[in-house]
């Protein structure tokens, strides 16, 4: 109106402007005659715009009703059979209900770790999150993922198969191996039915971040999976099952590693075409070994912005599991994480690789060392329990491993 007004005014001939500023419309109309058209024309658009808005709301309203229902209750991207003509067609409270109770418990909890989704679908999904903590279902009960990432098997599946008994229900295990590995694993083991669509990883090369997306997105798949924990081939648990649970579900941090590394092997990485997304200050070095929750889970498989970067600049001999991780989360995330990771390792012989452990090295006493042999913070508060898993522990081990088990690490 007051620009309408305003063009009006200006337009007028300069003789206008000795005279009342009224006169000028006096030519056309009388003032009250003026006002009443210009309020009629305005309420005619306005209730030309309140009819369109309510026709599109209700059409709206409609429309996205349905597409969200479809939505949350069909879990996998393959046309499922169930509700959609259940669900849709009916206007039947209680058909409703009890038919997104079964889903949900499907939906919650996808029994299958094999599927047949793109990495992009799959990362998509596991993308989204709920905004309402609560679960409404009686079936959750926190889970750790336990994510594997090997050439093949699990080579230390009996002591692991040790570990798990008996907590079935607190635990999901997913394996990451080679396309090519083509073994298979005995129906009795927690370990069966267990490997996720993989692709292959080589050592040092970028497309290990891949893996490690994808073995965290297909976890994340699980709503009740809270804390992940990722392992190579040669890790083995420090403690029992209760204490590794109760220790990951209470902390308030996130364990994946990062420091500034002044030398070759840590600045040294740096590509300066990283800039301006990531400037050398922020660039971080770590451990790829982590224990984290779901929140930084769902951050890490939805980063759009470093990963790219990351993929393009960090190549030969840049070792991106090394930095992306640590560099991404110094960058946004640092507030809840520890900087430290839970996975004892031995770079003390120096080498691009740090110390194996064969049989004769494992004694009780080396044991011992690992599980309270450092002091670190743990909640605000100093502890002698810094890590939880150790590595790297060959084949040749097991028996050992298996032996001193049950006597120094408590398993049942
Ligand atoms: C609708 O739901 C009922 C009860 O779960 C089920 O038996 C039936 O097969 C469903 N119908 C269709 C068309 O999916
Ligand atoms: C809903 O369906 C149930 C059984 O399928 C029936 O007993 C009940 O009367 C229906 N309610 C309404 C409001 O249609
Ligand atoms: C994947 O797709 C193939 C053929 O399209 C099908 O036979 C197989 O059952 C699907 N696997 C899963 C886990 O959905
Ligand atoms: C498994 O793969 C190896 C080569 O990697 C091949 O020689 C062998 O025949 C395969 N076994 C089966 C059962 O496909
Ligand atoms: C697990 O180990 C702790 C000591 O680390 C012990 O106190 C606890 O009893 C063990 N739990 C079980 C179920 O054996
Ligand atoms: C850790 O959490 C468990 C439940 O998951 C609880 O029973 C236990 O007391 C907690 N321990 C500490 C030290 O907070
Ligand atoms: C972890 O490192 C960041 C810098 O990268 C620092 O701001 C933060 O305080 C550190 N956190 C802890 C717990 O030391
Ligand atoms: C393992 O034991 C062997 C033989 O006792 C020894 O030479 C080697 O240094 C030990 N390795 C480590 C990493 O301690």
């Amino acid at each position: 109106m007051t620009i309408y007004m305003k063009n009006n005014k200006q337009k007028e001939p300069s003789p206008a402007s000795s005279s009342p500023p009224s006169y000028s419309y006096r030519r056309f109309f009388s003032a009250p005659q003026y006002h009443l058209f210009n309020l009629f024309s305005h309420l005619l658009i306005f209730g030309f715009g309140l009819l369109i808005g309510i026709t599109l709301t209700l059409f709206l309203k409609n429309f996205s009703l349905n597409f969200q229902i479809q939505q949350v209750f069909t879990p996998s991207f393959s046309p499922s059979p169930i509700s959609t003509s259940n669900i849709t067609t009916s206007n039947n409270d209680t058909k409703v209900v009890t038919l997104t109770r079964d889903r949900l418990r499907v939906f919650l909890k996808p029994d299958k770790a094999m599927h047949n989704m793109s990495d992009e679908e799959l990362l998509w999904k596991a993308s989204m999150f709920p905004k309402i903590k609560e679960v409404p279902s009686k079936h959750h009960t926190p889970k750790v993922a336990f994510m594997f990432l090997t050439k093949g098997p699990v080579l230390l599946a009996p002591l692991w198969e040790k570990f798990f008994k008996g907590n079935e229900g607190l635990f999901s295990i997913y394996v990451h191996s080679s396309p090519y590995f083509n073994g298979t694993v005995p129906q009795s083991s927690v370990f069966h039915g267990r490997r996720i669509p993989s692709k292959e990883v080589r050592w040092g090369d970028f497309n290990m971040i891949g893996a490690e997306r994808r073995l965290l997105a297909n976890a994340l798949l699980d709503l009740s999976n809270q804390r992940f924990v990722l392992l190579s081939e040669s890790c083995i648990p420090l403690f029992n099952f209760s204490t590794i649970y109760n220790y990951l579900m209470n902390s308030t941090e996130t364990f994946i590693e990062a420091y500034d590394f002044p030398g070759q092997v840590g600045r040294g990485r740096y590509n300066s075409k990283m800039k301006p997304y990531i400037k050398l200050s922020q660039w971080r070095k770590g451990s790829q070994w982590f224990q984290i929750d779901r929140a930084l889970a769902i951050e890490i498989v939805s980063d759009q912005r470093y990963y790219p970067v990351f993929k393009k600049y960090c190549r030969n001999g840049c070792y991106g599991d090394e930095h992306y991780l640590p560099t991404l989360v110094s960058i946004k995330f640092w507030e809840r994480n520890s900087n430290r990771t839970l996975t004892w390792v031995d770079w003390s012989k120096g080498g691009p690789h740090p110390s194996r452990y064969m049989r004769m090295n494992v004694t009780i006493g080396f044991l011992k060392k690992l599980r309270y042999g450092s002091r670190c913070q743990y909640n605000g508060e100093t502890t002698n329990i810094c890590h939880l898993f150790a590595r790297k522990f060959m084949p040749h081990a097991l028996d050992r491993l298996m032996r001193f088990a049950p006597q120094i690490m408590q398993f049942n």
